[in-house]
């Protein structure tokens, strides 16, 4: 019997993850960004990440103009970066209160995250309404701190 869309979605809530936000930066488009928690790990040799974006998301045109995006994962403090970059504004605004810097593929890292992935776009496989965006790690940058977590529709921090 097939799982409809609410189902799916309540189901879903139960997964944990992390808050990324997920840029690019093309010479047509400019800068671009979006919240994204659909972010895994997919192989160590080559360092390859895989993201899940929805199609009718703008981010996704800017990752295939420019062949490059980053992942910054989102520490606790940065939940008004997650709400500004999940809708709402334009993508001018969203990095208006948002300091960010080039990374090496010219990829935009945002400044106060507590991991960035800097990444070139190997390959975009579609499946259903989102992109499956696959994209190899040219550099890292890592900081001191805790995570943003969301779970259940809402966010969450560690307590332990
Ligand atoms: C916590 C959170 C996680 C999200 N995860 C995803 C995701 O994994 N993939 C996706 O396509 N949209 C996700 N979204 C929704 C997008 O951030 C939102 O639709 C965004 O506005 C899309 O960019 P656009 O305004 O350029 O269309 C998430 C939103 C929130 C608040």
């Amino acid at each position: 019997m097939a799982v409809t869309a609410d189902e799916f979605k309540k189901a879903l809530q139960y997964w944990a993850s992390g808050v990324t936000v997920v840029t690019a930066n093309s010479p047509k488009l400019g800068l671009q960004g979006m919240t994204v928690s659909a972010f895994c790990s997919v192989s160590a040799e080559p360092p390859q990440i895989l993201v899940c974006l929805n199609e009718a998301a703008d981010t996704g045109e800017g990752i295939l103009q420019s062949g490059c995006f980053a992942v910054n994962v989102l520490e606790k403090a940065q939940q008004g970066i997650s709400n500004q970059f999940a809708g709402g504004c334009s993508h001018e605004d969203r990095f208006a209160n948002s300091p960010w810097i080039a990374g090496d593929t010219g990829a935009p890292l945002l400044a106060e995250s507590l991991m960035s992935l800097d990444c070139t776009l190997v390959d975009r496989v579609k499946a259903g309404t989102h992109w499956i965006v696959i994209g190899e790690v040219q550099a890292v940058v890592c900081r001191e701190g805790e995570p943003l977590l969301y779970y259940r529709g809402a966010y969450r921090q560690l307590n332990a």
